[in-house]
């Protein structure tokens, strides 16, 4: 068997544990608890957060219907692992939709994050640089604060939805794993310098803001750059497993 046939297989094999594993919004959560958060945490500094992992989830769908409505990809294969992520990141948006009504609404998309998401979408690499952005650095992003939360908001029913999107969250990296390493390999090695390059400065430009207009209060702006701190690293290596190599990677291979 090919590496290419390999890899057709076991996309199969994904979508069809993404259509087993889908859950319902409705009977698989028990909505009659309320959220319930830590005695020092403001309802407004929950939503602020848990809005940013809403908008995510919206900008993801998003881009999962662009490559869709793009008939450049016509496997069937692929297109059935990103049908089904779409319905994943709708039934997310929609879990985290309800969640935060319960705690009086959804806030704005921070600024920073705005500009990350427009960015990855419209830069010079079209598709696949959307893909890696997104299913990398921003969704790499989101899962972290998935498990910041988690520690710090001890809260029943928000800890059953992120389980459940957990679940569907794996399979997206898994898709990813499988489907990005045959489309950088097909680049040239500029391009993929250039690629590393793009994606760095991305998340560089959202880790700055990020951290500039935190600037004002002192212990949230400590937190943030020890969120910060070695985040690029762990990117760095998730896009050397793809087949995309830092400098100091690319030159330790020479
Ligand atoms: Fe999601
Ligand atoms: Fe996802």
């Amino acid at each position: 068997m090919t590496r290419k046939d390999n890899s057709v297989a076991r996309l199969y094999r994904l979508a069809q544990s993404a259509r087993s594993g889908q859950w319902n919004l409705e009977h698989d959560i028990d909505w009659s608890r309320r959220p319930r958060l830590p005695f020092w945490m403001r309802r407004a500094q929950a939503r602020k957060a848990l809005s940013q992992l809403y908008h995510g989830e919206m900008a993801t769908s998003d881009l999962c219907e662009a490559l869709l409505a793009d008939a450049t990809e016509d496997r069937y294969e692929v297109r059935s692992c990103l049908g089904l992520q779409l319905q994943d990141e709708r039934r997310h948006a929609a879990a985290y939709q309800r969640y935060l009504e319960a705690l009086g609404g959804i806030d704005p998309l921070d600024d920073g994050l705005q500009r990350a998401l427009t960015a990855a979408r419209h830069g010079p690499f079209g598709n696949l640089g959307a893909m890696l952005a997104y299913h990398v650095v921003i969704e790499g992003e989101l899962l972290r604060l998935h498990g910041v939360l988690a520690q710090f908001v001890p809260c029943p029913l928000l800890r059953d939805i992120n389980r459940l999107v957990g679940h569907d969250e794996a399979r997206h990296v898994a898709f990813g794993k499988i489907y990005l390493p045959e489309a950088v390999q097909a680049l040239s090695d500029d391009e993929r310098r250039a690629l590393y390059a793009w994606l760095e400065g991305l998340w560089q430009d959202a880790a700055d803001s990020a951290l500039n207009r935190r600037r004002a209060n002192l212990a949230i702006a400590t937190f943030f750059r020890r969120w910060l701190g070695g985040g690029w690293t762990r990117h760095a290596k998730a896009l050397d497993s793809l087949g995309l190599p830092s400098a100091t990677g690319r030159e330790q291979a020479a």
